[in-house]
């Protein structure tokens, strides 16, 4: 499977979300691609945030050298899932979609969590206080994708 993580800027949310989706596929032995870009490029080429890049680090995952890159409709071939983090996202991502089996391919990574919820994954930038609760809402959702995907579970 090929996942695409997508936020607005790829520095903050999105980088940690593929770093983490990462690590738990490899420890569940699934073969997948994983990736992460933003909606924006008004980062691109530049590595994640030093905030999202010490909370990974915390719990053992180096994303130090991912860069930044900005999302376009080609991507839809791309990748099979395309998760985003908040409504704005969704609404960019969906804004490029050709095609049902394009939108089809869009979901809020929280709704992993909570379907149907439509809960948003908050942009941490301004609020160095968000970055833990971002890391831990990241990871229960890739932790329940992981598992449903899981050929042991
Ligand atoms: P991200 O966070 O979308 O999680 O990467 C942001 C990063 C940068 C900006 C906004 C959100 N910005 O305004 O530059």
């Amino acid at each position: 499977m090929k996942i695409l993580m997508v936020c607005l800027g790829n520095i903050c949310r999105s980088p940690l979300a593929e770093g983490i989706m990462k690590g738990l596929a490899q420890q569940h032995g699934l073969d997948w691609e994983i990736d992460s870009a933003g909606t924006s490029g008004w980062h691109a080429g530049e590595p994640p945030d030093k905030r999202s890049i010490a909370v990974a680090r915390k719990y053992g995952i180096d994303i130090s050298g991912l860069q930044a890159w900005q999302f376009s409709q080609k991507d839809f071939d791309r990748f099979d899932k395309i998760f985003v983090m908040d409504a704005e996202n969704y609404r960019d991502v969906i804004s490029l979609a050709r095609n049902e089996a394009d939108k089809n391919k869009v979901e809020l990574l929280m709704n992993l969590v909570q379907p149907g919820s439509n809960q948003a994954v908050p942009d941490p930038y301004w609020n160095d206080k968000q970055f833990e609760p971002v890391y831990q809402m990241i990871y229960q959702a890739c932790e329940k994708f992981v598992k449903q995907h899981c050929k042991n579970n």
